[in-house]
């Protein structure tokens, strides 16, 4: 049989294409990776226990100190879980498991700054490289963001409770616009008058014996806006429309331009910034003693509760089914991020190769410990429709009446923010760095400080960022816009391993993912089903998607021609 001969022209526009896509699958090699790290090094300063302190500082936080009364009750757009939240936290601890073997994997293999974002120019090439420190950017710099709105709300309430004492009152008692973004501001000015409506009503109603609990539970279920009754009618029934709060008349302008912000947020960022900016020797002593105080503030919180609780609570398990619990699953996901903000720190542990496994590995086994133990006391403790949804856990004592426990964990929960915050600001400065070493981004960002030899430019210009988009995200829209694109990191990370083994199989390996290419897949699956079946709002789905083609965009028309003008192994 003749053989069918492709005409010239044909074979010309396949190479051709080829070579075209070839361009964006170009891979570094580990060496190189390695070889570049040296060349350029960060001071390598941390030990494996660091790195545990390191990743429990990074995981512990906004997650079950905040997102938990949403995830477990519903709020926000979103179902609750109700006690099979605990089944949600095992679910998204999976799922995490199967990814961090795998950054382990490729952490022991290739330590140096940059993650997933290194990890994947290994394997999958520079496109896939460029697409995942895009979404690592979003992990570390968005939820932050999330984490220092949190980190505000704590904050303000721990300082309530000095109201009357020395203190001036515009410290125990801040205006809602300067402790507040627009957004967050308009809602609390909203939810205020909610509740002096309510007041109003619970009056009128006790004097006519109506059961007044009813009434406030559908006022303040419903977000119903006082503002839209007639003022006739509210004259008839004797109200007086003045005590609600108008948000746009509360909120000072600046001509068109309100002026409301999370001044308590802005400030710790500020902190945070120059820990950064002086050295990650210093950042760690400090990220130490908030880990202790946070782990002491959970299990006081687990010892004192577990007394406390009723079993009746915890029945329905799981009102809204299996929805209910992926919902919760996707939001409490935001709980664990940050143990990968540890590979973030190989090129700056004194033993990678063994240092990293335990450092990520151990992390996540002691977090997914002690909030499966938060969450089972908190919903036995608190019935569903109760849980507080800006600060539960601490809400959650005061309900029996453990006031001076729930002081504490207020402090707990501010140490235990803060340390958050200095962990993913750390790993966002160091994805930069990475991206920047090798040519996708400007250099500034990889620039170090001749003393302190940090990346220190780019450790301003991120927060910076973050300060500036304070003013824009609140707690819950920053956490699922974090989420989805950590999971979308995590996917390309399990494949990575997968590709590696097969591309390179016979590379010296200190620490294998078990069960290849079983583990991996699951990897995947897991990650993927957190995302299909979580159900992110539309309004986050539609942010994610502009953030991936801003990435692209930029990738085309900055990344990929810097990177082929200053040739791959240069850095
Ligand atoms: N896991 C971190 C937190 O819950 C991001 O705050």
């Amino acid at each position: 049989m003749a053989i069918e001969k492709l005409p010239e022209a044909e074979i010309k526009e396949v190479t051709t294409t080829e070579r075209a896509f070839s361009r964006f699958l170009r891979r570094k090699s580990p060496e190189e990776l390695i070889k570049c790290s040296e060349k350029t090094g960060l001071n390598r300063a941390l030990s494996a226990f660091d790195l545990v302190v390191l990743g429990v500082g990074a995981v512990i936080g906004a997650g079950i100190f905040a997102l938990s009364g949403t995830a477990a009750a519903g709020g926000g757009g979103h179902i609750g879980a109700g006690p099979a939240l605990v089944v949600s936290l095992v679910f998204a601890a999976i799922a995490c498991s199967f990814a961090a073997l795998c950054y382990a994997e490729f952490a022991a293999l290739i330590p140096v700054a940059g993650s997933a974002f290194t990890y994947t120019y290994a394997t999958l090439g520079e496109l896939a490289a460029w697409f995942i420190g895009w979404m690592l950017v979003l992990e570390y710099i968005i939820g932050n963001i999330a984490v220092a709105s949190s980190w505000s709300g704590y904050m303000v309430s721990f300082l309530k409770g000095f109201e009357g004492s020395i203190l001036p009152s515009f410290i125990t008692n801040p205006p809602v616009w300067l402790v507040n973004n627009y957004t967050a501001a308009k809602e609390a000015y909203i939810d205020q008058s909610i509740d002096r409506f309510v007041e109003f009503l619970q009056v009128k109603f006790t004097a006519i014996g109506a059961n007044t609990g009813l009434i406030a539970e559908h006022f303040t279920a419903s977000k119903f806006d006082p503002s839209v009754f007639n003022p006739v009618v509210f004259e008839r029934m004797g109200f007086n429309p003045e005590i609600l709060l108008d948000p746009a008349s509360q909120i000072p302008h600046l001509g068109p331009v309100p002026l409301a912000i999370n001044l308590p947020a802005i400030a710790i960022m500020a902190i945070i910034t120059y820990f950064l900016y002086v050295g990650i020797k210093e950042s760690a002593k400090m990220t130490f003693t908030m880990v202790l105080v946070k782990i002491f503030v959970i299990l006081l919180f687990i010892g004192v509760g577990i007394v406390f609780i009723n079993p009746e609570n915890w029945t329905p398990f799981a009102p809204n089914g299996i929805k209910g619990i992926f919902v919760g699953a996707y939001l409490m996901f935001f709980a664990y991020i940050g143990f990968d903000a540890v590979s973030t720190a190989a090129e700056e542990t004194k033993n990678p190769q063994k240092d990293m496994p335990i450092g990520i590995i151990g992390t996540l086994a002691i977090c997914t410990l002690l909030y499966i133990g938060v969450i089972a006391v908190l919903t036995g403790i608190v019935p569903l429709g109760n849980i507080d949804t800006q600060a539960p856990i601490s809400a959650a004592m005061h309900s029996v009446s453990q006031h001076w426990v729930a002081f504490l964990i207020s402090i707990g929960a501010i140490a235990g923010l803060t340390s958050v915050l200095l962990v993913l600001q750390l790993g966002g400065t160091r994805i930069l760095y990475a991206m920047s070493r090798d040519k996708f981004i400007p250099g500034v960002f990889s620039k170090l400080h001749r003393k302190y030899k940090t990346p220190h430019i780019n450790t301003l210009i991120v927060g910076f960022i973050v300060a500036a988009a304070i003013l824009v995200l609140d707690l819950n829209a920053a956490a699922e816009l974090c989420n989805i694109g950590t999971l979308a990191a995590f996917m390309l990370v399990c494949a990575g391993v997968r590709v590696l083994r097969k591309i390179d199989p016979q590379r010296h390996r200190p620490f294998k993912v078990p069960f290849v290419p079983l583990v991996p897949i699951l990897g995947i699956l897991t990650c993927l089903a957190l995302v299909v079946l979580g159900l992110p709002t539309p309004k986050t789905l539609i942010i994610f998607g502009v953030w991936v083609l801003l990435g692209l965009f930029l990738y085309f028309t900055y990344g990929h021609k810097k990177v082929r003008l200053h040739g791959y192994n240069d850095c």
